[in-house]
């Protein structure tokens, strides 16, 4: 296969980079990852996945480390920007700024990070930038009439998101509102993609914040939980998405990446005819999600936008990504997967 260019893809060690990591080494790219520490285990997938050992190169870099960011992004034709703090327990503070630190403070990180690599992407002359943003960066926003879906031109209101303490959400949206204004001003190709709440099978052997919710749900700990509907997005479908956005000339602005709404009561119900014996939760509730399903407070605020409490949020639509080519797979796939891998991984008993 002809070699497709290179490209740098940030935080390749995560759960989405991963995937895409592999995804961009099967079709012929050289890659270019960045992880904080290469020599931490968590990381050691990456080195196994097929065409790696040729094409694939890590780089030790950080966010808030302007200088790492451009030894990695130097002789790349495009930039995968994912990279981006997901915690899944309460921040002691979550605007803080802890240089060289691996701590997961929040808000500028995400924010300064974002600029970081935009910048060492002009001085690189990159040609385009995929930067990855969520659908916290488009849901909430009180002021979005609630008879009409929820397309790309609606962002989160940054100050409502503040007042209600949603710190994952104003860090997206602002991460992304930053990308497009530096964009603007300058002459980088940026193109954002907003997936849902991702789920599917990992690569990586940590379990991630989103995959922790799932596997909790399997595998019991939950009372009861709230019935609202969330969209729900395959891994290995947001992936294909972000080749789609870096690889088609026509791709711009933003694009939604959503594949079902599902109800936790059908998504549960769905998991138990496929695994009857897990211990799941045994009633389904109106009470709010966050007190049921989310605990932790920081968790919830995290997943408002995808286990949407609100029902005018859970309205947003892919459309302009399916026009792109975009096409995910079916829900009873992801969730076989998932389960198969979390066996595998030995993160659930066998059903
Ligand atoms: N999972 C979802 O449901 C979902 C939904 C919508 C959008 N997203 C977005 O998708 C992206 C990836 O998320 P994920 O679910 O794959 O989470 P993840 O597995 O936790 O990956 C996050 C990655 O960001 C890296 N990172 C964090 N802070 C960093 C810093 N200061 N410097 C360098 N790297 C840093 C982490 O590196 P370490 O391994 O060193 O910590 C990790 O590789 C994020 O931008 C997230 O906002 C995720």
């Amino acid at each position: 296969m002809a070699e497709k260019g290179r490209v740098c893809v940030t935080g390749a060690g995560g759960y989405v980079a991963s995937w895409l990591v592999k995804l961009l080494l099967s079709k012929g790219y050289m890659v270019h990852g960045t992880v904080r520490d290469p020599s931490d285990e968590k990381n050691a997938h990456l080195e196994k996945l097929e065409k790696a050992p040729e094409n694939l190169e890590l780089f030790k870099a950080n966010l808030l480390d302007y200088d790492s960011l451009c030894a990695a992004i130097t002789g790349c034709d495009g930039v995968f920007h994912v990279a981006s703090p997901v915690p899944s327990s309460k921040l002691s503070n979550p605007e803080a700024i802890i240089p060289h630190s691996k701590s997961v403070e929040l808000v500028e990180p995400a924010v300064k990070g974002t600029l970081n690599v935009l910048k060492a992407c002009s001085e690189a002359k990159v040609k385009r930038v995929v930067v990855v943003s969520s659908g916290a960066a488009v849901s909430m926003n009180p002021n979005w009439p609630k008879d009409q879906v929820k397309d790309e031109t609606c962002w989160s209101d940054k100050d409502y998101c503040r007042e209600t303490k949603n710190w994952y959400s104003v860090a997206k949206t602002e991460a992304e509102s930053g990308a497009f204004e530096y964009a603007n001003r300058s002459e980088l190709n940026v193109v954002s993609v907003c997936p849902t709440l991702v789920i599917g099978p990992m690569l990586q052997s940590t379990v991630n914040a989103t995959s922790l919710v799932l596997i909790k749900l399997i595998k019991g700990g939950w009372e009861a939980f709230g019935s609202r509907a969330r969209m729900i997005v395959d891994v290995r479908d947001v992936v294909e998405a972000l080749l789609l956005a870096y690889e088609k000339s026509e791709a711009e602005g933003r694009y939604i990446c959503a594949s079902y709404l599902s109800t936790a009561q059908d998504l549960v119900e769905k998991l138990r005819t496929m695994y009857p014996s897990y211990n799941y939760p045994k009633k389904y509730s109106h009470t709010k999600m966050c007190n049921t399903l989310f605990p932790n407070l920081f968790v919830c605020v995290f997943f408002v936008c995808s286990f949407a409490e609100v029902e005018e949020e859970v309205k947003v639509s892919s459309e302009k990504l399916q026009r792109l080519g975009w096409r995910y797979r079916p829900l009873e796939e992801t969730l076989a997967d998932a389960v198969k891998n979390y066996q595998e991984a030995g993160v659930l008993d066998k059903n």
